[in-house]
């Protein structure tokens, strides 16, 4: 694997604060990694400091293979998203969008055709002469998009560019990110606090917490495999059980079968329905479970077909083995 940045032992100070800790980490070159975590776990910083708008606390970043760890902003070569898109509300797109081309003195012809190239790849080629304010918050996310593609940056790295669209059309931003993405072949990273963007978008995912990595690897790699219960619950399992000889256990809500009223010796968990929830086409089904430590659990079952349980009945649960998933203890 080629590394288009590279964190060696990165720690970012605020006074006393260690808001980054120590993290090593490897951006593939031409493709999409996500920095994946909670509010406050240090994603920014991080992006901040591969950016060059501040210095680690201590620790080497290098870009391309070469110790870029004090190389100021500008000289790094980088395109930027925000979740804010800041555009210039007195220029037209054609002329945001051409902004770092200016800065960077290429001449007026081939600016005009980079821009329009670039206007083409995001799908707004006609609003070229529109100025930012006429556009809608989706349009002026392309644009700021296309601003920051527009250079060739050797990195695009963008911070939450999608939290301030609406669900709908957010949905539509990540395919159409990873369709430029893929057009293109930048090397992106990408922040987000949601775990399904991630899992959508991403080639490799790292996921932070407490301004530590905690787990990386492809979506097809961490989320059958949650490295520790924290991963878990980010990324959705709702279900902590306790093997007979003490192993953490978890598994996925779908994973779950209900049978009734009691299976039979050693053929499941004995349990009791707390709650049945109807959600369309599936049931959320809450059990009070004694698991195979002994212990009693609340498990959530997402059950399709078949009769509802009744709330207070007894029941047997099937955690079938190949989708429990042991983490550490
Ligand atoms: N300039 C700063 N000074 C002091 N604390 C900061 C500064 N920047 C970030 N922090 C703190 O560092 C932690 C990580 O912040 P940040 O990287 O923005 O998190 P994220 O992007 O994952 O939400 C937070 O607790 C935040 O308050
Ligand atoms: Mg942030």
């Amino acid at each position: 694997m080629t590394a288009a940045a590279e964190l060696i032992d990165v720690t970012q100070r605020f006074g006393s604060f260690t808001a980054v800790d120590g993290i090593d980490l490897a951006v593939p070159s031409g493709k999409l990694t996500t920095l994946l975590g909670p509010s406050g776990c240090g994603k920014t910083t991080t992006l901040r400091m591969i950016a060059g708008y501040s210095a680690p606390t201590s620790g080497t970043i290098r870009i391309d293979g070469a110790d870029s760890t004090r190389t100021p902003p500008e000289k790094r070569n980088l395109g930027m998203v925000f979740q804010s898109y800041a555009l210039f509300p007195h220029m037209s797109v054609a002329d945001n969008v051409g902004y770092g081309l200016k800065l960077r003195k290429v001449p007026a012809a081939e600016r005009r055709a980079r821009v329009m190239e670039t206007l083409e790849l995001v799908g707004l080629a006609h609003l070229a002469d529109r100025k930012p304010k006429k556009l809608s918050g989706g349009q002026q996310q392309r644009v700021a998009l296309a601003r920051a593609i527009a250079i060739k940056p050797r990195l695009l790295l963008l911070d939450e560019p999608l939290s301030n669209l609406d669900a709908r059309l957010r949905v539509q931003m990540r395919a159409e990110i990873r369709r430029i993405q893929a057009e293109t072949e930048l090397t992106v990273i990408l922040v987000t606090h949601d775990q399904d963007e991630a899992l959508e978008m991403s080639d490799e995912m790292v996921i932070m917490n407490e301004g530590r990595i905690v787990q990386q690897g492809s979506p097809a790699q961490v989320f059958p495999r949650p490295a520790d219960r924290f991963v878990a619950e980010f990324l959705g399992y709702e279900n902590f059980l306790t093997a007979a000889d003490g192993t953490p256990l978890t598994i996925r809500p779908e994973h779950l079968r209900i049978t009734g009223p009691i299976a039979g010796q050693g053929d499941g968990l004995e349990g009791t329905v707390a709650d049945v929830a109807f959600r369309g086409v599936d049931l959320l089904v809450s059990l009070d479970v004694t698991d195979p430590s002994g212990a009693t659990v609340r498990l959530l079952a997402d059950v399709r077909g078949g009769p509802a349980p009744q709330p207070g009945s007894r029941v047997t649960v099937i955690a079938p083995d190949d989708h429990l998933i042991p983490l550490p203890r």
